[in-house]
């Protein structure tokens, strides 16, 4: 990484630094960069403040890739390379909509007070999904394709802006159904390209699942606390929050270990699942 930015003064105008800015690898490399400078300045006992800004309510991104509703988007067939193409591209795409993503509930909620650790927890996640966008990027790269080629889902933002006026909306919506999602399906997109006898995008994939368990759980802790903070049961609220502002039911089989590892239990998707009596 060659590129250095230099740093906003506070968390807040970092974020809208990065949404700010439309092209992704130059996204994930200024992520880096003040994540970088976020953790120097803590390490030297000078805390980068939260501060205060107003975020976009969508954020900046690259003309390419075209962005389409989801039912438009071309099937996958995973036994060609081409197959394996489009699953990487989408891949991309989701990890460069969680750098956003990440940035967002920074700023976008800057002003409810909260415990240090909630910036650490999430400048780390939007570190990691930058260096996500930057691995799955690579291997599109290496198979002579690049995120941009072919359309994505333009849908991906929605659950942003559903809950931009609700933090513990947005963190039982993103976190603990989206990225919990996210743990149910990558086994078996490894397992797709370990039988394409493709080591290199397999350890990629590894990466990316190990870490993504650490934002579920962020995500679990800090709806837990908020939680806490108000005197409500953890588990009715999440029901409410998710028939509020997701839009379906949750689909099984779930990861049921890695949920329970990034501290969800069952009996709160369980019920919100397809078939289940919502
Ligand atoms: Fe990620
Ligand atoms: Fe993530």
């Amino acid at each position: 990484m060659t590129d250095t930015f230099d740093p906003p003064g506070t968390v807040a105008d970092c974020a809208l630094a990065v949404l700010t800015c439309a092209d992704g690898r130059r996204k994930a490399a200024m992520t880096r960069d003040y994540a970088a400078h976020w953790r120097a300045a803590r390490d030297a006992g000078t805390p980068m403040p939260m501060g205060r800004a107003n975020p976009p309510l969508r954020p900046a991104r690259p003309e390419k890739p075209e962005l389409l509703s989801p039912r438009d988007v071309p099937r996958r067939r995973p036994g060609s390379a081409e197959g394996r193409i489009a699953i990487l591209h989408a891949i991309a795409h989701i990890e460069l909509n969680a750098v956003d993503l990440h940035w967002d509930i920074l700023a976008r909620f800057a002003d409810t007070p909260m415990p240090p650790g909630f910036a650490e927890d999430w400048v780390r996640a939007a570190d990691e999904e930058a260096k996500h966008f930057n691995l799955v990027c690579d291997r599109l790269e290496a198979m002579g394709s690049t995120y941009g080629a072919l359309p994505a889902h333009a849908g991906m933002w929605r659950a942003a802006e559903d809950t931009a006026d609700d933090l513990m909306g947005r963190l039982a919506v993103v976190p603990m159904v989206l990225e919990a999602r996210g743990l149910d399906v990558t086994p078996g997109m490894i397992e797709i390209f370990r039988k394409a006898k493709d080591p290199e995008t397999v350890a990629a994939l590894d990466v990316i699942y190990a870490e993504e368990v650490g934002h579920v759980a962020y995500g679990s802790k800090w709806f837990h606390f908020l939680c806490g903070r108000a005197d409500s049961d953890p588990k009715q609220v999440f029901h409410h929050l998710v028939r509020r502002y997701f839009h379906g039911a949750l689909k099984p089989p779930f990861n049921e270990e890695k949920r329970a590892e990034a501290g969800i239990p069952p009996d709160f998707y369980w019920p919100l699942a397809e078939g289940a009596d919502r």
